[in-house]
């Protein structure tokens, strides 16, 4: 069973209550059975454990409905923010800054994570450090919500960082819909009434088996806002992250030539960094003004094309700019062919998916698709935060990627 630790300890609370001090704190890891507790709590308890030793108080308990959505009111350290999907790339960032805030972040996590699940268990506990972690898994309900019981405290919001680490078919249905949908339901289950999901501007256009998982969740989650007792949201559809730019750094450092497709102006982007985009999360969390919005968001500065990145690249490293212009019929080809061999090799859709995934950001812009004109459209693309793609290239060239690593197939 899944257990919730907070840094180097485990608590576990009544899940019936909202906001209530009933809390057991040990400040060893313990399990469950050791304590022999019963889970479903109707009276609220304080047991603290210290050394060895638990002392109970009762308390009196609020009922969920009296604060279901009050939690703008209260103090941010009252405020229990779920976040899923908290071991990615902009999730620990997210989880640091709803910290930073003073918000009571809980972080669910899986025992293995990371890129090809290579952070322990232990060194997740390091990372998100100032948050409750509640190792579960959020692909399955059942136990997704016993670890929350389990854990025992309400929710106030749910913020979802969920994405598939691969963009394969299967994957992209079960993460980018599924599991988000499932802590949609436990986050309700357990009292919250506001969900903040990261998503992806590139939902504009469909294409791509991950975006449609994607908006289907976010349809499904704009229809239960329209529920008397629904659960509002706010939906962030970033453009490029910084990581998702930074692949042909050491490429270029090494003199060897800037790989772009066509003329290199086919797609643009506003890049923002995990920082400022954990940022503007954190903001959905209270913003009353980006309550039931689709909030499209870029970094700051103007948009820049491949053409542009590279031109950049070249300068910061001292080197005369040098670029392999790469026809994008060649990759409609290749995708050609992986369709025709899916119809005979099935095993081979994932592979397929991953042409497309690559063909689409080779051409598509990461910018707000005007619906008036049809075209993607800088200037409505609204910008946030202070930190620039050229600083951040500065950084790459001069300490390498590390912590901007891709996702498993290289893509994300
Ligand atoms: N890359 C870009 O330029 C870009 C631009 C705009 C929007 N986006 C969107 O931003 C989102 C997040 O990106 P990111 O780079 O932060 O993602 P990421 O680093 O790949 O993180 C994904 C998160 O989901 C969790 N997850 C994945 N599969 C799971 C599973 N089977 N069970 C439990 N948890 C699982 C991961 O947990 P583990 O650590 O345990 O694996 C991790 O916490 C994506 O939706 C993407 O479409 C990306």
């Amino acid at each position: 069973m899944a257990l919730c630790f907070f840094s180097n300890g485990l608590k576990i609370r009544s899940p019936k209550v909202r906001n209530l001090k009933s809390t057991y704190v040990f400040q060893q890891p313990i399990s469950q059975n050791q304590l022999n507790l019963p889970l479903n709590l109707s009276e609220p308890t304080k047991i603290y454990k210290k050394n060895s030793c638990f002392s109970v108080k009762a308390s009196a308990s609020p009922s969920l409905e009296t604060t279901k959505s009050s939690f703008r009111n209260k103090n941010p350290k009252d405020i229990n923010v779920l976040v899923v999907g908290s071991t990615g790339y902009i999730g620990k960032y997210v989880v640091k800054e709803l910290i930073n805030r003073g918000f009571n972040v809980i972080s669910v996590a899986r025992e293995n994570s990371g890129i090809r699940g290579k952070t322990s268990k232990e060194e997740t506990l390091e990372q998100l450090q100032g948050a409750k972690i509640c190792f579960s898994d959020v692909t399955d309900l059942g136990v997704l919500e016993t670890s929350l019981q389990n854990y025992g405290s309400s929710i106030d919001v749910v913020v979802s960082c969920l994405a598939s680490r691969s963009g394969g078919i299967k994957d992209s249905w079960k993460i980018d819909y599924e599991a988000t949908k499932n802590s949609l339901l436990a986050g309700k289950k357990f009292g919250a009434s506001h969900f903040v999901l990261l998503s992806a501007i590139c939902v504009q256009k469909p294409l791509l088996e991950f975006q449609r998982a994607k908006l289907k969740f976010e349809a499904e989650l704009m229809e239960e806002a329209q529920n008397e007792n629904g659960v509002t949201y706010s939906i962030v559809r970033p453009t490029a992250f910084f990581k998702s730019l930074g692949g042909q750094v050491e490429l270029v450092k090494q003199g060897k030539p800037y790989v772009m497709f066509g003329d290199g102006k086919l797609c643009a982007c506003k890049p923002i960094s995990e920082q400022d985009l954990a940022s503007f999360i954190a903001d959905c969390v209270l913003s009353e003004d980006k309550v039931n919005q689709v909030l499209p968001i870029g970094g700051p500065g103007k948009a820049l094309t491949p053409l542009e990145q590279g031109e950049m690249l070249h300068r910061l490293a001292g080197k005369e700019p040098k670029f392999l212009k790469v026809p994008i019929g060649i990759m409609d080809f290749a995708i050609g062919v992986l369709d025709a061999l899916v119809k005979v090799f099935p095993s081979l859709e994932d592979t397929a998916e991953f042409g497309k995934i690559g063909r689409y950001y080779a051409a598509e812009s990461m910018l707000v698709l005007d619906p008036e004109t049809g075209k993607y459209s800088a200037d409505k693309t609204p910008s946030y935060g202070n930190d620039t793609l050229e600083d951040f290239f500065a950084k790459v060239l001069r300490d390498g990627m590390a912590g901007q690593e891709l996702g498993e197939q290289t893509i994300f």
